[in-house]
């Protein structure tokens, strides 16, 4: 398995997919960094590393469907982690179990505008230990 850079046209096939699972793949104002996981050289995994003022934030962090609960999620996000530690990290979870496994605390839930609850999570600047 690899971690490494990919283009934000990498991702943009599924797009609608992930839409669907409330999770968007656009880019906004600021260029997100996308970074996917390879098995065999297939692209397995990926989610975007957002530049903040005071560290980064997880955007959508994304298996694909049929790859999932075999460790790519796991791999893709403590690699990033590992990257940018001991930077502050958040993200926005529309399921906080995989962040609370790597560490993060659950800072505050709300609800989108479709209606969907999702929780801020944070890993403060230090390191992640498991
Ligand atoms: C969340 C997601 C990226 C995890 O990827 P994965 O490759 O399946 O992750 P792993 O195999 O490393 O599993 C790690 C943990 O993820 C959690 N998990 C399992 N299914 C999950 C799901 N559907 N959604 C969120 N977390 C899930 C579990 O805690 C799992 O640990 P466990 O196997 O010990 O129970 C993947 O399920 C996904 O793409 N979900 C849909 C999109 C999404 O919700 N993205 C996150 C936006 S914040």
């Amino acid at each position: 398995m690899e971690l490494r850079p990919i283009a934000h046209d990498d991702v943009r096939p599924y797009a609608s997919r992930a839409a669907k699972e409330h999770v968007s793949l656009s880019e906004g104002a600021t260029p997100t960094d996308w970074w996917g996981v390879f098995d065999g050289g297939r692209l397995v995994a990926f989610a975007g590393l957002l530049p903040l003022r005071n560290g980064y934030r997880f955007r959508g962090a994304y298996t694909l469907p049929g790859e999932r609960g075999k460790g790519y999620g796991t791999m893709l996000l403590t690699g990033l982690i590992d990257r940018v530690a001991p930077a502050r990290i958040e993200a926005i979870a529309l399921d906080p179990r995989i962040y609370d496994r790597l560490g993060f605390r659950r800072a505050s839930e709300s609800r989108t505008r479709s209606g969907t609850t999702v929780t801020r999570v944070i890993l403060e600047g230090r390191r992640h230990v498991w």
